[in-house]
């Protein structure tokens, strides 16, 4: 409860003396009561901190950008602290001019800004079986979404001079776990970009300090940070990345590869688990859609579990490729509700339920579930992860 000393009519302590001065905090950092603002881990799901995941606190934050502090972070092999002074991008293979880069170069080329998501294929996927985690920075919060600064890859890929059968390339990290995926030649001419600021900093060591590939709408474990090499090949790889992991084991028994994209999909951020509803009344409903094949056209949100929809309202910049933040206020009478939202993008595809995604996929999956998330909202205004049948 708040101290009587502070409130009107008093004036309150920190009023009554003159506060620090300007530089005194020469990197700003937020309010000291905001402490609980911060990634999360689950236990569980941590056998070695170096190859793990922390969460984005999705219920804590407002907007589409995610401040370079609290986007989660998945690392194979730890976080690489690189000397941008001792690293190189290299670029070899089927080109007709190998480079080898340093960031001087890379910001002697033509630069862009884009804002994009990122999710890590396995977002959800602790899902697939049932209901599991309470809260929706431990459901969803393997996403985050920033402006970068980098050069077109195609730019950097002219400058080497393909080769006509150049097909794939092979991005690696210069991380301890060296991660290497195959990316085809398309999407590298289409919007990939090495990147090396985020939301106008340098990028943070745990996003790949000094430069990361941005791959927009694509699964993250392809967006290689700290990279070092980019190979130019005629075919895949075939790497431990997307051979033993990232592949969709299929009802049928055969494993489905090369799953880029990330389909539409939404959460609703408040309420949820984390963020119960104090009190019946007004209520603002809050919540992030994304599709990695466009723009989000719509989200739907539903208080009885699916039975009945009506219109979000999108709210800030809705862009190709990014989260995009959408509303319902509402009364609430105290009720019980099941909350629901539901995401459309500009291809026409419609975010499927739980159920749906389940006959088509089986049970044996973990990555791209992009399934309908259900809160149920007790009298009490605390709120459990279900499903709906
Ligand atoms: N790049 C390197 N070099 N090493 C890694 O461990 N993890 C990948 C990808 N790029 C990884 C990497 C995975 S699985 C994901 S989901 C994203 O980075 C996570 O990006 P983030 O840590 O910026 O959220």
């Amino acid at each position: 409860a708040p101290e009587a000393k502070n409130l009107p009519p008093n004036v309150p302590e920190w009023s009554q003396s003159l506060g620090d001065g300007v530089v005194s905090r020469p990197y700003g950092r937020p309010s000291k009561f905001e402490a609980d603002v911060i990634r999360r881990d689950v236990e569980w799901l941590t056998a070695s901190r170096q190859s793990s995941v922390s969460f984005t606190p999705l219920h804590q934050l407002e907007g589409i950008i995610t401040p370079n502090g609290l986007g989660f972070e998945r690392h194979h092999g730890g976080i690489a602290e690189i000397d941008p002074a001792e690293h190189r991008l290299m670029i070899h293979g089927l080109v007709e001019k190998p480079l080898m880069l340093t960031l001087e170069d890379i910001k002697r080329f033509p630069r862009v800004n884009r804002i994009a998501f990122l999710e890590c294929a396995a977002n959800s996927g602790m899902e697939w079986k049932g209901a599991q985690l309470n809260g929706c920075q431990f459901t969803h919060g393997m996403i985050h979404c920033v402006m970068y600064t980098g050069v077109p890859l195609k730019r950097l890929l002219e400058e080497a001079g393909l080769k006509t059968n150049a097909k794939w390339l092979l991005p690696e990290g210069a991380d301890a776990a060296a991660m290497t995926r195959s990316v085809p030649i398309e999407k590298a001419l289409d919007d990939a970009i090495v990147a090396y600021a985020m939301n106008g900093e340098a990028l943070y060591p745990e996003h790949g300090y000094p430069l990361r590939l941005v791959l927009p709408g694509w699964q993250g474990n392809m967006w290689v940070k700290w990279l070092r090499r980019i190979k130019v090949g005629d075919e895949p790889w075939h790497t431990r990345e997307e051979t033993s992991k990232y592949t969709a084991l299929m009802p049928d028994g055969q494993a489905r590869r090369f799953t880029w994209a990330m389909d539409a999909k939404s959460v609703i951020t408040n309420p949820s688990p984390q963020a119960p509803i104090h009190g019946k009344g007004f209520t603002v409903l809050s919540g992030l859609a994304w599709s990695g094949r466009g723009a989000i056209k719509g989200v739907d949100v539903s208080l009885d579990g699916g039975r009945n929809w009506r219109a979000a309202r999108l709210d800030g910049p809705v862009l190709d490729k990014a989260l995009t933040r959408f509303y319902y206020e509402f009364d609430w009478n105290g009720e019980p509700l099941l909350l629901q939202s539901r995401a459309r993008d500009e291809t026409g595809y419609v975010q499927p339920t739980k159920a749906a995604l389940r006959q088509h996929r089986g049970l044996n999956s973990i990555y791209h579930n992009n399934g309908i998330q259900t809160w149920h909202v007790l009298p009490s205004g605390e709120i459990e992860n279900v499903e709906v049948a």
